[in-house]
This record gives C-alpha cells, sequence and structure tokens, in this order.
C-alpha cells in the first residue's frame, strides 16, 4: 500500500481544520440564528455545546479518519474491521458524504451572495440607507439569473482548489487565506465599537435570561454547534485521514474549537454593534449581514476599499469551508471509483452546483413550493443542520464509544487515563443523551 498523503505539519492541520470550520457559519449564520433565537440564550447553549459535546465528538472524527486512513466511509469500516465490527458501519461515512454535498448545494449559493455584494462594492455601489440596503438585497433574491452566476463562479472557485489535491490545492489556499481574514475580523470588530453599540450588542449576546429558552432555541443551538465545528458530515473524518501518525488528537481539537468560537463571538458582536448602531433589526433573519454591513460600509471613510477587502474575505472564510464539503466524496471518488482528483471534484461539484440551482429558484419563481413551511433553502439548511448532523454525531459517538474496541481508541487518542476516560463518558453516556433528549423533545415526545 503506499504511504497516505499528510498534511505538512500538525499546524498545517490545525489550520485546514479551522478554515473549515470558520466559514459563513460563524459570519453569517452565527449573527442571523443568533438574532432570530433571542440573542444570549442561544449563544450561551451553542457554546456549552461546542465545549461539552463538540470537542470531544471533534476527536472521534478525526481518531476514526486517522486509524481508517480513507475516505469517510473506507476509513469508518476500516476501523470498524479492525475492532472485529461489521463493515456495515461504513453507513457514517456514507451519510457524512452525502449530507456534505447537499450542504455544499446551498452554501454555495449564500457564498455567491457575498460574491456578488463583493462585486458591487467594488465597483462602488452605496447602499447608504436602511431601506436601499434592505432593497437592495431583496432585488438580488429576486434575481435568479443573478443568483445562479455568483453561486456558480464561487462553485468553480471551490473545484478549481480541491482539482489540485490535498496539500498544493486545500493547504496552500489556507495558508493564504486564512491569517488574513482573521486580521480583517478584528479591524471590523474595532470598526464596530467605534461608530456601532458594542455595549448593546454585548447585552444582546450575553445577557443570559433563562426564560428565552425554549425547545427551538436548544435544537437550534444544537445543530448550530455541530454546523460550525464541521462535524457530522465525514469532512473531519476525511482532514483526520490526512493527519499525521503520533500528533496529538486532543491538542489540535481543543485549538479547532477555540478557534472557531473566537472568530463567531468576535464576528457577532461586530456585526450585532453596527446592526444596533445603525437603527436596523437582529432578527431580520438570512439577509442580516447583506444588510447590516454594506450600510456600515457607504458610511465608514474608505468604505469601499474596506467594504471590497471585507466581503473578499467572506469569500475566503466560506471558500475554505467549501472545499472541505466537497472533499469527502471526492475522496471516494479517488479511492473508490478510480478517477482523476480532477473528474472526481468536477463531478462532485455538479451535483451540489444543480441542488444549489434549486436553491436559487426557492427565493424567487419556486418560493411558492413549501414544505413545512419552508422553502427548498430554509428546508434543506433545516434539514442538515438540526437532523443530519446532530443524527450522523449522534452515531459517531455510539461508534466509537461502543463499537470501537478500547484499545484501538486508546492507541490513537494519547490522553491521560483520567482524560481518556472523560472522553470515553461523554461520547457513551452524555453526548448521545443530550442529543437523543433534543430531539425527543423537538418531536414533541417530551412536553
Ligand atoms: N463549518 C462551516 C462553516 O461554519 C460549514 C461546514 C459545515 C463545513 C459542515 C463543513 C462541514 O461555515
Amino acid at each position: 500500500m503506499t504511504e497516505r498523503i499528510t498534511w505538512t505539519s500538525r499546524w498545517a492541520f490545525i489550520l485546514v481544520t479551522i478554515g473549515s470550520s470558520v466559514g459563513l457559519g460563524n459570519i453569517w449564520r452565527f449573527p442571523y440564528i443568533a438574532g432570530t433565537q433571542g440573542g444570549s440564550a442561544f449563544v450561551v447553549i451553542y457554546l456549552f455545546f461546542v465545549l461539552l459535546v463538540g470537542i470531544p465528538l471533534l476527536m472521534a472524527e478525526i481518531m476514526i479518519g486517522r486509524r481508517g486512513r480513507g475516505n469517510p466511509a473506507d476509513a469508518a469500516r476500516n476501523t470498524a474491521t479492525e475492532s472485529g465490527r461489521s463493515p456495515w458501519w461504513s453507513l457514517i461515512g456514507w451519510t457524512g458524504m452525502i449530507g456534505a454535498l447537499v450542504i455544499l448545494g446551498y452554501y454555495s449559493v449564500v457564498a455567491g451572495w457575498i460574491v456578488d455584494y463583493f462585486w458591487k462594492m467594488l465597483i462602488g455601489m452605496r447602499f447608504d440607507s436602511q431601506e436601499v440596503a434592505v432593497a437592495g438585497f431583496a432585488a438580488l433574491q429576486a434575481n435568479p439569473i443573478e443568483l445562479i452566476l455568483c453561486h456558480s463562479i464561487f462553485m468553480a472557485l471551490t473545484v478549481a482548489v480541491i482539482a489540485r489535491g490535498v496539500v498544493s490545492g486545500i493547504e496552500r489556499a489556507n495558508r493564504i487565506m486564512m491569517p488574513a481574514l482573521f486580521l480583517l475580523l478584528l479591524l471590523l470588530t474595532l470598526w464596530g465599537g467605534i461608530v456601532g453599540d458594542m455595549k448593546q450588542a454585548a447585552h444582546f449576546m450575553f445577557d443570559f435570561k433563562p426564560g428565552d429558552i425554549n425547545r427551538e432555541v436548544v435544537l437550534s443551538a444544537l445543530g448550530h454547534s455541530f454546523f460550525s465545528l464541521s462535524l457530522g458530515m465525514g469532512v473531519i473524518i476525511v482532514y483526520g485521514s490526512y493527519f499525521k501518525r503520533g500528533s496529538s488528537i486532543a491538542f489540535a481539537s481543543v485549538w479547532v474549537a477555540l478557534a472557531g468560537i473566537m472568530v463567531g463571538l468576535l464576528a457577532g458582536l461586530a456585526i450585532f454593534s453596527l446592526t444596533f448602531g445603525y437603527g436596523l433589526e437582529p432578527d431580520s433573519g438570512a439577509g442580516l449581514i447583506l444588510q447590516t454591513l454594506p450600510l456600515t460600509f457607504a458610511h465608514m471613510p474608505g468604505g469601499r476599499i474596506f467594504g471590497s477587502l471585507f466581503f473578499l474575505l467572506v469569500i475566503f472564510a466560506a471558500w475554505t469551508s467549501a472545499v472541505s464539503l466537497l472533499e469527502p466524496f471526492t475522496a471516494w471518488l479517488v479511492e473508490r471509483a478510480g478517477l482523476t482528483r480532477a473528474k472526481a471534484a468536477l463531478s462532485a461539484g455538479l451535483f451540489s452546483w444543480l441542488l444549489g440551482i434549486g436553491v436559487c429558484f426557492s427565493f424567487n419563481i419556486w418560493s411558492e413550493y413549501r414544505w413545512f413551511e419552508k422553502n427548498l433553502f430554509e428546508l434543506l439548511d433545516f434539514w442538515s443542520t438540526s437532523i443530519a448532523m446532530p443524527l450522523n454525531g449522534l452515531a459517531v459517538a455510539f461508534f466509537v464509544g461502543w463499537v470501537v474496541r478500547r484499545h484501538v481508541a486508546r492507541d490513537e487518542i494519547a490522553l491521560s487515563d483520567r482524560m481518556f476516560k472523560v472522553w470515553q463518558v461523554v461520547l457513551r453516556y452524555l453526548a448521545p443523551l443530550a442529543i437523543l433528549l433534543i430531539f425527543a423533545h423537538s418531536l414533541g415526545l417530551l412536553a
């Protein structure tokens, strides 16, 4: 067997995994969901889930990938058979790989909105009042051609990186884009503090009001903790499969989770400061940052340049995540169907691209079609984050906690006895229990 390709170092793995985790989830989804789910109640529960369930699950997925050394389906199967268990455990990988392509379908459409705004900033369009900003976003939603065009551009960028390979494509893209993103986010937060209403933003995000907690808030917080850590989609498994033996999985997982939290909170603070500062409502939904930020940039000295740069960096953040969504199935096509990387990336990308076209229509000509009161876009987002990801996470926790033999897990997760035990208790009892309870509750099984 040929040696599997690996990232160039432990930090490279941490960087690309942060690149996957930090994306539209932190900058676009987090503020808008927090805004519609009562702010602090959502934020606090989300942080709790990231720390309690997220980190142990990150470790479990990295472990499966590194132990099984393959695309998610094969990695899960190899890990299972090594423990003398059924090869059918590869299903965990399958549901992840398919889920990732579905997410990419709508993820790319949202990233396309950002591409669109990047362009608008660049050519100097000004959204200088609240009405103009809100109308601008509505006009984009109403225009399927513009949506499809931007979605296609973004998808092409994603396929291009994946086609170049793991190190010269994914790793290199991350090395350039991630540091730049972080720097700009800091600047934006500073700016939010200067012209916006940071105090109100902090109250909105952190004043914990237990009365605001309800089942929807808890379920969305759980779903978002999975989404923002790229869990339950085979992504961490495949990235873990390129992770060198001998580096600490726990160390890497803690770093990834903390970086995600930090970027999420920074972005949230910045965006809510500006939202309140300009008298906008935090619960305006999926268009929140596309209404708030352009308005801000219009009133900021050098706003055109800063605005273009900022949207460019959001594109980077989305790009490094989108790439990770395309990798699991691409790896399968290369390893199992014998396609070249370029062909594999193209075929997997084609699937998501087609789905994305449906999503583009769901805002305009297909907006009448609704299931459970949701259009296709909302349905895919709800299905993937609130159902597929937690269920897959449940399966992964069960698999690593109960199915994989102790000495196998022990061998990969080099932790002290005590920490290893804690990890196992979380995977065996806490994580499954939390996920099941939340499910039962949201299905109305528990009043
Ligand atoms: N974590 C990414 C984000 O926050 C989205 C993502 C989800 C990426 C699942 C990979 C897998 O934008």
